[in-house]
């Protein structure tokens, strides 16, 4: 299996879409686009579609201040990044310190938070932030200890690797629909651009990551999408009653995951698109199929 590109570890990350999305990025004729993410969290599919070199530049957007900190300060402080995680002790005791910048961003720098949510995501169970214990519980005891995912070489070389493309990549730390509004090409230069959304879950997000997010908000991100006429977007979702409503009518296909944190499950998410994406058919196909059985 090809390493990961992103540093972050997340439930659900989203890497193993970016086959998708090249094509679908492909079959609309957007090969060398700008292409813009509002709830990017580990940013694997972006990355992934960066390197490969499918897009020309990317725009991450996270309203997490502890996710955006991560990404700015990869691309702007990369030595002392790098020199960190090779210094940085992986024990309970650097743990807890790293937990209370965590926990109180409001009270450090920007490049502490980003470390610290680097550390945090790295040695926690499931890459959680806040309110998951580390790996191996505070006794360390059985075989997988809090250092078991911090594999210094490997993470220096992926924040090696992204900090070399920083010309192409650019970091927000707004709401999901004030970055599309500032950030989005205005007038004819939006049809050239590609917006994939993963946004939090219906279903369980807040035990996973920042999620603010309620009905409401489901709501005003279609709101926002469903007016757009220029602009190619797609967007990936748990499949619930209230997402298959509100998109109602709109293109929407399933597609298998696999999931690889803890779980190894495959999940079953929505794939939704606008109305001018034309989406590879294979996909269309696999939901023929799943609904004869
Ligand atoms: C489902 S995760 C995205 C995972 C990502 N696609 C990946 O592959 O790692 C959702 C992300 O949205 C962020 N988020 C939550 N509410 C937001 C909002 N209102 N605007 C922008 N980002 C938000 C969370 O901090 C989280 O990182």
């Amino acid at each position: 299996m090809k390493q990961p590109l992103s540093p972050l570890r997340y439930p659900g990350g989203k890497a193993a879409i970016a086959p998708f999305l090249e094509d679908v990025i492909d079959l609309n004729n957007l090969r060398g686009c700008s292409y813009f993410e509002p709830y990017a969290g580990g940013a694997g599919a972006a990355l992934t579609l960066l390197k490969n070199g499918v897009i020309s530049e990317i725009h991450i957007n996270d309203a997490d201040i502890r996710i955006y900190s991560f990404w700015k300060n990869v691309l702007t402080e990369k030595d002392r990044f790098v020199d960190n995680i090779f210094s940085i002790p992986l024990t309970l005791d650097e743990w807890g310190r790293q937990k209370k910048i965590c926990d109180n961003p409001e009270n450090h720098s920007g490049f502490k938070i980003g470390f610290a949510a680097f550390y945090m995501n790295r040695c926690n169970r499931s890459g959680i932030l806040q309110g998951a214990g580390p790996i191996g519980g505070k006794q360390q005891k059985g075989n997988w200890k809090l250092d078991v995912r911090f594999n210094r070489e490997k993470l220096a070389e992926r924040i090696i690797t992204i900090a070399m493309m920083k010309n192409y990549i650019n970091v927000y730390n707004e709401d999901a629909i004030k970055f599309l509004k500032q950030q989005l090409p205005k007038g004819r230069g939006r049809s050239g651009a590609f917006a994939y959304l993963d946004p939090p879950y219906v279903n369980k997000a807040d035990k996973l990551y920042m999620n603010i997010y309620n009905e409401k908000d489901h709501r005003a991100i279609a709101r926002y999408l469903l007016q757009q006429k220029k602009l190619h977007w797609v967007l990936s979702y748990d499949d619930t009653p209230l997402i298959q409503e509100i998109y109602n009518g709109q293109k929407i296909c399933r597609q298998s995951l696999r999931y690889s944190l803890q779980s190894k499950r495959i999940a079953k998410e929505l794939i939704i698109s606008s109305a001018k994406v034309t989406l590879p058919s294979q996909y269309f196909e696999k939901k023929r199929k799943e609904a004869a059985a």
